[in-house]
C-alpha cells in the first residue's frame, strides 16, 4: 500500500482537504460514490498527482492504505455517514480509525462512537471549520474521541491545520461528540456574528441611506480596530463587490432570504437542552427563519407600511462610532453565551471542554477567526474557573465602555422600527445578567398562586407557600 491515509467524499470540502493532506502531510487514497469524480479530481491535482491514489471502490481504497488505516469521511452529514461506515466496516481491521469530518450532529457522533466501541475500530468525530479555503490551506480542527486515537492522527492534523503565530489550530477537546459539539457552538457563534453584522448593515442602509461602497470603507476601517476578524473583512469585501450585469453593488441584487444547513440551529437547541441562556445565538437562528419568509414579510409591509430613513440632520459620524461600539458589545455577549454553553455541556456530558484551548484553535483557520479570540484565550487562561466572560476584568471593562454604544443603537433602532433582534438580545442578556435583583420573585409568586409550586424566601428559611386568597 502506498497511502498513509484515506478520504471518502470528494465534494468541495473533501477535495480541498485531500489536497491539503497530499501537500502537507502524506500520500492519500481517495474515493467517491460516483467514480468519475475520482478520476477528474486526480487528473486536476497538478503537482500533487503523485501524492494521490485514486480508488474506484472502497475495497481499493482500504487496500491502498497502510494499516492501521485512518480514513476520513467527508460526506453530507446524516444518513450518508452511517451508510459509509456500514460499507467500510467489513473491509477494515482492528486498529483502523474512521474519522467523520463532516458537520455531524454530535448526538450522532456519540451514538456512532458507541456502536463502534466493541468493533476494534476507533471512531473520531472531527469538526472542521474554514470553508473551502480553510480546508485547502489550513482549517481549524476540533477533535472528539479517545486520547489514544487523537495521538495517532495528531501529527497529520497538525501538518494540515491553520496556524496562529506558529501554533497549529487543532486540539483534542474530549471524548466522542466533543469535537462536533464544539463545531456546532462555533457555528452558533458564526450565525450570531453574521446576523449582528447584517443588523448593523441594516441600520446603515435603511436608517442612514448609505451606499454599499461607503459601508465597505467603514467595515474595512473597523477591520483595523478591535472588531478585526475574518467576517468583518468578508463583509467589507462583499459590500465592495460590483455586479457584472448591472454595474451596481452585487449585494443589492441578492435575494434577502438566508438558508441554513442546521448547525446554527443545533447550537440554539443544545443551549436550551443544557439550560444555558444563549439568546443572541437563538435570535440569529430565528432571524434566518424570518429571512426565508420573504412573501409573508412583503405582505406584512403592505399592512404596516415601510420604515423611514432617520432624520437627515442626525449626527452620522457619531452613529457610525456607536455602531462599531454596539457590534463589539454585542459580540462580547454572543461569545460569552457560546462559551457558557460549552461550559454547561462539560457538566452535562462529562467532557471537561478546555475553553482556553478552544479559543486558541479558533484564532485562525475558522470562519469566526479574529484577534478577539486571542483575548478570549488569554482570559480563560488567566481565569480558568470563570462563570462568564462578561465578568472577567478584560471583558467587563470592554463591555462597560462599548455597551453605551449598543444601548444607543438599540434605542435608535427601536424608535425607528429597524429590526435588530440579535443586537437587542445581546443588550437584554447583558442587562439581565448584571441585575442582582431580578423580577422572578413575581414569577415565583404567580407559579405558587396557580400551581402551588412553592418559593424560597430571601431569608432562606426553606420552601414556602403564599396565602394568596386569604
Ligand atoms: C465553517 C462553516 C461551514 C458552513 C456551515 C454553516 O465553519 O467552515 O461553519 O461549516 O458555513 O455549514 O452553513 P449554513 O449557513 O448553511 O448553516
Amino acid at each position: 500500500p502506498e497511502a498513509e491515509i484515506g478520504l471518502i467524499g470528494l465534494g468541495v470540502m473533501g477535495s480541498n482537504l485531500a489536497l491539503n493532506i497530499a501537500e502537507n502531510a502524506s500520500t492519500i487514497a481517495v474515493a467517491n460514490r460516483t467514480t468519475e469524480k475520482v478520476d477528474a479530481f486526480h487528473a486536476e491535482a497538478g503537482a500533487l498527482k503523485d501524492r494521490i491514489v485514486p480508488c474506484r471502490s472502497l475495497e481499493a481504497l482500504v487496500g491502498a492504505i497502510r494499516a492501521p488505516r485512518p480514513i476520513i469521511i467527508m460526506t453530507k452529514a446524516g444518513a450518508a455517514v452511517d451508510e459509509q461506515i456500514a460499507a467500510l466496516r467489513p473491509l477494515l481491521q482492528a486498529g483502523d480509525i474512521i474519522i467523520d469530518a463532516g458537520n455531524a450532529n454530535f448526538h450522532d457522533t456519540v451514538r456512532r462512537s458507541k456502536e463502534l466501541e466493541d468493533s476494534g475500530l476507533t471512531f473520531i468525530g472531527m469538526g472542521v471549520s474554514g470553508g473551502e479555503e480553510g480546508a485547502r490551506h489550513g482549517p481549524s480542527i476540533m477533535v472528539g474521541g479517545t486520547a489514544e486515537a487523537y495521538q495517532r492522527v495528531e501529527p497529520m492534523l497538525k501538518a494540515i491545520a491553520a496556524r496562529f503565530e506558529g501554533e497549529p489550530c487543532v486540539a483534542h477537546l474530549g471524548a466522542d461528540g466533543a469535537g462536533h459539539f464544539v463545531k456546532t457552538i462555533h457555528n452558533g457563534i458564526e450565525y450570531a456574528d453574521m446576523q449582528m453584522i447584517a443588523e448593523i448593515y441594516g441600520i446603515m442602509r435603511d436608517g442612514l441611506g448609505m451606499a454599499p461602497a461607503e459601508m465597505a470603507d467603514i467595515f474595512a476601517r473597523w477591520n483595523e480596530g478591535p472588531l478585526n476578524s475574518y467576517l468583518i473583512d468578508v463583509t467589507a469585501k462583499t459590500l465592495a463587490a460590483k455586479d457584472a450585469e448591472t454595474g451596481g453593488a452585487l449585494v443589492d441584487q441578492i435575494l434577502d432570504s438566508a438558508g441554513q444547513k442546521g448547525t446554527g440551529r443545533w447550537a440554539a437547541i443544545e443551549a436550551q437542552m443544557i439550560g444555558v441562556a444563549a439568546t443572541t445565538i437563538e435570535s440569529a437562528v430565528a432571524a434566518r427563519i424570518l429571512s426565508a419568509m420573504k412573501a409573508e414579510r412583503e405582505a406584512a409591509e403592505q399592512v404596516f407600511g415601510p420604515i423611514e430613513l432617520l432624520d437627515a440632520s442626525i449626527d452620522r459620524a457619531g452613529i457610525i462610532d456607536q455602531l462599531e461600539q454596539a457590534l463589539l458589545a454585542a459580540k462580547i455577549a454572543a461569545y460569552a453565551q457560546g462559551f457558557a454553553v460549552m461550559a454547561g455541556a462539560s457538566a452535562d456530558h462529562g467532557w471537561d471542554l478546555p475553553l482556553a484551548t478552544i479559543a486558541r484553535i479558533w484564532r485562525a483557520g475558522c470562519i469566526i477567526r479574529s484577534q478577539f479570540l486571542d483575548e478570549i484565550a488569554a482570559t480563560f487562561e488567566a481565569e480558568s474557573g470563570t462563570a462568564n466572560l462578561l465578568v472577567t476584568p478584560r471583558f467587563s471593562a470592554m463591555m462597560r465602555d462599548s455597551s453605551v454604544g449598543l444601548r444607543k443603537i438599540v434605542a435608535l433602532s427601536a424608535t425607528s422600527g429597524i429590526p435588530t433582534p440579535a443586537l437587542s438580545a445581546a443588550l437584554a442578556y447583558y442587562d439581565t445578567y448584571r441585575q442582582a435583583r431580578g423580577t422572578a420573585n413575581l414569577i415565583q409568586a404567580q407559579r405558587d398562586f396557580f400551581g402551588a409550586h412553592g418559593f424560597e424566601r430571601l431569608d432562606g428559611s426553606g420552601p414556602h407557600h403564599g396565602q394568596w386568597n386569604a
